[in-house]
């Protein structure tokens, strides 16, 4: 076998072969199913999206129906799920509430038949259709209130703001939603994905799948950093205060919450459109006095690092576009995982269909031939 270079964090390294999406991040592209980002933002819906991903083709009307109506019968939790999620302390973050619901799953639907595309589509109907239920639950029980059921009568996106704020959303919040969710759902080889495909590889069930995403998912350097942006805003507090903020992190050698990216060396397309996104709320619901700030940093941090290519990632703007909606901070992230679990789950299915189990390699830097040295003696 020939020994290869090792690359920390894997960079540059493929890891699969996949036509779910492709990012030239030289040029700041991202394209679905070889769709781009903007025009399905524009044009499309979550659910239809979510579809493109996971089996290949944008669906006909009878095809997007007969999802969407999938998907809306499947959004209740069983109580057993909501009583566990009941006894998680209030002081957890969602995210591990998210992690070990969408694992408990797995409790009920433990029939592995990964052969069947009946399976397949059933576990991916449930966990997109259940995740958000989730999301919201763990939210409104750890007021110490009851879970608010979904309606019927609202689109996926609606149904979710309105489960998490017990009110019907105005139109434009839930379109907004809706985009966001879009620019959200997928992203090539990134490390929850990445994360994803290792699990699956074992052929163990979708839920596992999902919840070791969802962890993986959770970390700052990862889906974490749209909170910890927020907090970061926060703490800087004025726009006189940006250049000494931004001069302090890069004189400690710290990273920049937002900023920065594997792939992308220039500012990230779904940075930018939820920057609109983000406007477009102000304009209709009220300025938000962290954007000025934020546009500050854009700024700074652009002179300051654009010559290495840094510049804000998806997780800049996002945080202000679910703050303006009312969203708690630290259920940024789940949102992002609510979005997300369609790619997981396209990456699942993919990987199914060509699938060895992942055993990378390591090399070996410890000590060899040592003895043993008796408790009483150490
Ligand atoms: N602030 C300051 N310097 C940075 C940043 C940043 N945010 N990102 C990269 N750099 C510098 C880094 O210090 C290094 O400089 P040098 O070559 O002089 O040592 C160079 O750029 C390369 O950085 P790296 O850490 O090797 O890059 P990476 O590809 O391993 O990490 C990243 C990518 C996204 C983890 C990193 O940019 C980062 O930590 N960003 C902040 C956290 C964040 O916003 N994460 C969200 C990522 S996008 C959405 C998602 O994946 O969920």
């Amino acid at each position: 076998m020939t020994v290869c270079e090792y690359k920390p964090g894997l960079e540059g390294i493929p890891a699969a072969q996949s036509s779910i999406s492709y990012v030239d991040g030289q040029k700041g592209i991202l394209e679905y199913r070889g769709i781009r980002i903007e025009e399905l933002a524009e044009k499309s819906t979550f659910l239809e999206t979510a579809y493109l991903l996971i089996w290949g083709e944008l669906p006909t009307e009878e095809e997007l129906k007969a999802f969407e109506h999938e998907v809306l019968f499947h959004r209740r939790i069983k109580y057993r799920i909501r009583d566990m999620m009941k006894c998680f302390p209030e002081s957890g973050h969602p995210m591990d509430a998210l992690q070990s619901s969408a694992a408990a799953l797995g409790l009920f639907f433990s029939r592995r038949d990964l052969h069947n595309p009946v399976y397949i589509r059933n576990a991916a109907v449930r966990l997109i259709a259940t995740i958000p239920t989730m999301v919201a639950a763990f939210q409104l029980m750890r007021e110490g209130n009851d879970p608010v059921k979904p309606r019927d009568d609202l689109g996926y996106a609606a149904n979710f703001l309105y489960m998490l704020n017990e009110k019907e959303p105005d139109p434009l919040a839930a379109k907004i939603f809706d985009i966001c969710l879009i620019l959200h759902v997928e992203h090539t080889m990134n490390a929850s994905t990445f994360s994803a495909r290792v699990t699956a590889s074992t052929l163990t069930d979708p839920y596992a799948v999902v919840a070791s995403a969802v962890g993986t998912l959770g970390g700052p350097l990862h889906g974490g950093a749209n909170e910890e942006v927020i907090q970061m805003l926060e703490e800087i507090g004025s726009v006189e205060n940006v250049v000494p903020y931004v001069d302090n992190l890069l004189k400690n050698k710290a990273k920049i919450m937002g900023f920065g990216h594997r792939v992308y060396k220039v500012k990230d397309p779904r940075a930018t459109i939820l920057q609109g996104l983000a406007e477009q709320l102000f304009e209709k619901f009220g300025y938000d006095e962290y954007y000025e700030i934020a546009l500050e940093m854009e700024r700074v941090v652009s002179e300051k690092l654009g010559g290495k290519g840094i510049y804000p990632n998806v997780d800049f703007y996002s945080g202000l576009v679910y703050r303006k909606m009312g969203i708690p901070t630290d259920l940024f992230t789940p949102v992002f995982a609510i979005a997300r679990v369609a790619g997981w789950l396209a990456h699942w299915k993919e990987q199914l269909a060509e699938n060895r189990i992942f055993r990378p390699t390591q090399i070996y830097n410890g000590r060899h031939e040592i003895a043993y040295t008796p408790i009483d003696q150490r």
